[in-house]
């Protein structure tokens, strides 16, 4: 595969397959769409993304807005290439976004333009203290039910994502989509104003349940569209070609 040294400075994901696919990583600051229906492995390949930059003295945060981040710390501490030392030493965070609505007096079940500004800058300002050059927010879709209108998510999302960039941070925004969907995502909007967007789905091949991955759009960078098959292992997400008929592609 050819080399091309950048116009743009990469985020090393140290997912060995996606830094190919991606010739050497995502375009740092972008913000990214990571979307695909349940089980595909979204949530795995966020904090394994996390946990490399975090590996590499980057200090990541994950905001977790529909599991308990407890329980996910739990399910990622056998994994190989986890540390239990990146979470004492500060590097590796994990923010309940239900505890920062709370602490920000959002408690209705929809939040107003004002409060979105607000929410903005409670995520950046947490960005700038911890000084995170890795964010992932796992749902994005949980917070657009919160918004609830096209306008308002993509306000939250434009400036969400502005505020990041400025900091110097790459940042992956899970979104959750059903099975079978065509869009990219829930609302529409998010796949619209995101700088790329990762795709991961089930497929069924000959009998087995498998899981791919695409990287359908990325800005700043030349890759591959094709599709991989993704393995979640001990050691960590494994890409490999997905086989058509006898030849890669
Ligand atoms: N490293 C791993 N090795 C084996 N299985 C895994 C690993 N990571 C996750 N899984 C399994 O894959 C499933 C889906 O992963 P997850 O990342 O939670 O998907 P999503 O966030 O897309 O819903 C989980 O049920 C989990 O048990
Ligand atoms: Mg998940």
């Amino acid at each position: 595969m050819p080399q091309r040294t950048g116009e743009r400075e990469r985020c090393v994901t140290g997912i060995d397959g996606l830094d190919t696919i991606l010739y050497g990583g995502i375009p740092r600051a972008n913000t990214i769409l990571l979307t695909g229906s349940c089980g595909t492995g979204k949530t795995s390949l966020a904090l394994e993304f996390l946990i490399h930059g975090a590996l590499k003295g980057e200090s990541s945060l994950f905001i977790s807005v529909t599991e308990n981040s407890e329980k996910l710390l739990a399910n990622i501490i056998p994994y190989m290439f986890f540390d239990k030392s990146l979470i004492k030493s500060g590097r590796l965070v994990f923010i309940d976004l239900p505890i920062m609505y709370e602490r920000l007096g959002m408690t209705k079940a929809e939040l107003d333009m004002e409060e979105i500004d607000l929410l903005v800058a409670a995520i950046a300002g947490l960005a700038k203290e911890l000084g995170t050059k890795r964010l992932v927010v796992d749902s994005i879709t949980s917070v657009c039910y919160k918004l609830r209108t096209s306008e308002k998510i993509r306000d939250f999302i434009l400036k969400l994502s502005k505020a990041l960039s400025d900091l110097d941070c790459t940042s992956l925004l899970v979104s959750e989509v059903a099975a079978g969907a065509t869009s990219y995502s829930m609302f529409g909007v998010e796949e619209a104003i995101s700088d790329g967007i990762i795709l991961m789905a089930n497929m069924e091949r000959r009998g087995d349940l498998l899981r791919t991955i695409q990287v359908i759009k990325m800005r700043g960078t030349m890759h591959s569209r094709a599709k991989y098959v993704l393995d979640l292992t001990p050691v960590g997400v494994l890409l490999v070609p997905l086989l058509k008929g006898g030849s890669t592609g």
